[in-house]
Order: structure tokens, then sequence, then C-alpha cells
């Protein structure tokens, strides 16, 4: 059985750490020249159902450093559309290329494809998780600080899958992790249960009040208030979520050498401010630049 990564739940906590871990020591080497061909000659698809320019060039980009290549395939390839049952589709996708990293509309899509799949299948989001992402952002907390000890990362808004990834990945790694946002945008307590049971997993809080998530944190964090696919919601999201703007009032209650974090894209004016993603505070380029490093780390661990 192939080792699938469709969320954080799926590895441990040791496990994110060795990718983390691997993911920092690419980069260190990156940085001083050295592209290394722990992969040659794989290769990567990339199944994509919705736009993407970082997971796209990040793992294109990665592949190619670590010696393989990697083929975009776009809609036209019939994922999903009814031209053959996904059994075959993904046994057939599964006999030509080493690893398929899927950019999915339904979650529940990509665990059927990695049901029928004899190769590792990494999620490059769905509407469920950003694995992916989450990596990158705790890689560029740890780098920031030095640790990830003593970290507390406040995401204010949406209950979504990038909130959710970190929500996952911050309790594996013993981050405290608190999120704000209107009601009826908010985690269920069952997924909340089942993060604080991690035996990792430090503070876990849900709460209304932005200026309460954000006491104390080392990082802030925000993502769009409507994701891909939610764009009918925009105007009733944005009315709700008006409250949660990440702006230099709320940031004056996290810790003084707090930083800013966001997923990107970012939509200036609505759930941050302009002052804030391009302030003194924000990492948002940096950790950007990690996908590619988290993601190259994730390949190694996973394929070697
Ligand atoms: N953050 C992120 O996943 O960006 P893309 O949608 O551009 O891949
Ligand atoms: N929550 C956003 C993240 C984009 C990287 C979305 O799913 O559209």
């Amino acid at each position: 059985m192939a080792r699938h990564v469709l969320s954080l739940t799926e590895l441990s906590s040791d496990e994110i750490r060795q990718v983390l871990n691997v993911s920092a020591e690419l980069k260190h080497k990156l940085k001083r020249g050295t592209r290394e061909s722990l992969l040659p000659n794989y290769v990567m698809a990339l199944l994509f159902e919705k736009p993407s320019l970082r997971t796209r060039v990040s793992f294109e980009t990665g592949m190619r450093h670590l010696g393989g290549s990697s083929l975009f395939l776009g809609q036209d390839c019939g994922w999903g559309g009814g031209r053959e049952p996904v059994e075959d589709f993904a046994r057939v996708l599964s006999s030509y290329v080493d690893v398929i990293v899927v950019r999915a509309k339904s979650h529940a899509s990509v665990q059927e494809l990695a049901k029928h799949s004899g190769v590792p299948i990494i999620n490059g989001l769905t509407d469920w998780s950003h694995p992916c992402q989450a990596l990158a952002d705790l890689l560029t907390v740890e780098e920031h600080f030095g640790t990830l000890e003593g970290q507390k990362l406040a995401f204010i808004g949406d209950a979504n899958n990038v909130s959710r990834s970190l929500a996952i990945g911050c309790a594996k790694l013993g981050v405290d992790f608190a999120i704000a946002g209107p009601a009826g945008y908010q985690f269920d307590e069952a997924f909340l249960d089942s993060v604080r049971q991690l035996p990792t997993a430090g503070e876990i809080v849900s709460t209304t009040d932005p200026a309460e998530a954000v006491d104390g944190a080392t990082a802030v964090y925000t993502d769009v208030w409507a994701s891909m696919g939610q764009e009918a919601e925009q105007a009733e999201r944005a009315a709700r979520f008006a409250p949660y703007q990440v702006n230099a009032a709320l940031m004056r209650h996290a810790s003084d050498n707090a930083i800013f974090l966001h997923c990107l894209p970012a939509h200036r004016g609505e759930e941050v401010a302009a002052e804030v993603i391009d302030g003194g505070a924000s990492r948002v380029i940096e950790q950007a630049e990690n996908r590619l490093h988290a993601q190259k780390g994730l390949l190694a661990w996973l394929l070697t």
C-alpha cells in the first residue's frame, strides 16, 4: 500500500519533525548552491482542478531540484469528468508516475483516488485540508524564532482547509493554537476535541473574539474569507468576517515580536490591512518561499 499524505492527521509528530528537518537541511544546502539529486529521474504528476501559483510552481521546481521531472495535468485528462471510472484512472496514472500531487474541489474525491493509487498521493489543497501549506508555515515559524517551543499561532478567520491543517500541525508539534471567527464559521467540537486529545497538543482555543485569540501570539495568521469554490458566498462572508480583519490595532494584542503570516493569495483591505501584510512583521514572502523547501523535504522523506 502506498503511503499517502492527504492531511497532517496521517503523519505522526515524529514524522512531521523529520520532514521539517529534511526541509531545513535541503534549504540550507540550496542556499549554498547545492541541489542534491535525491530523486533522480523520478516523475511527479500534478493533477489540478483549481488554479495555483505557489503549490504548482514550488512542487515542479522542487522536483526538478531533486533530479526528477513533473507533468502538469489539468482538467482535460478526464479525472472526475465521467470519462472513465476512478479505479481505472488511478491505477493507470500510478503505473506511469512515482508520485501524484492533487489539488481538488472535494477531499472525498482525493480519498477515492488514493484508495486505488499504487503510488503516494500528496494533497496540494482540497476543501478540507492543505497539509503542504501547514508544513511550510511551521518551517517558517521555526526558522524565524529558532524553535517551535513556546510559540503560539493565532488564526483569525474561517475554519477552512488552511486553519484546519494548521490546528493539526500545531497540536502535533506542541505549538499553542487559537482561532477566532464568527459563529457559524468555526470548527465543530468533534474536530476541536480530536485535536486537543493529541498527546503533544498545547493549548487549543476557539473563540469569536479576535483579540482573545491573538493575545500573546507569536504568529498571527489569516486567509481569505471565501475560499476557492465559495465565490457565491463572498458578499455574505465579507459582512460576517468584517470584524475579523488583521490590522495594526489587532496586532497590538500579539506578542511584541510577533510575525504575520498568510498563505496567499491575499486580499488587502479585507482579511488583512495593507499596513500589516506590507509592514515590518510580515513574513509572507519567506513563507511562500518555504513551500518549495517544505515540499522538497516531504518528497524526499516520502520517496526515499
Ligand atoms: N497558498 C497556496 O496554496 O497558493 P496557490 O493557491 O497559489 O497554490
Ligand atoms: N483557503 C484558500 C486557500 C488558498 C491557498 C482556498 O481554499 O481557496
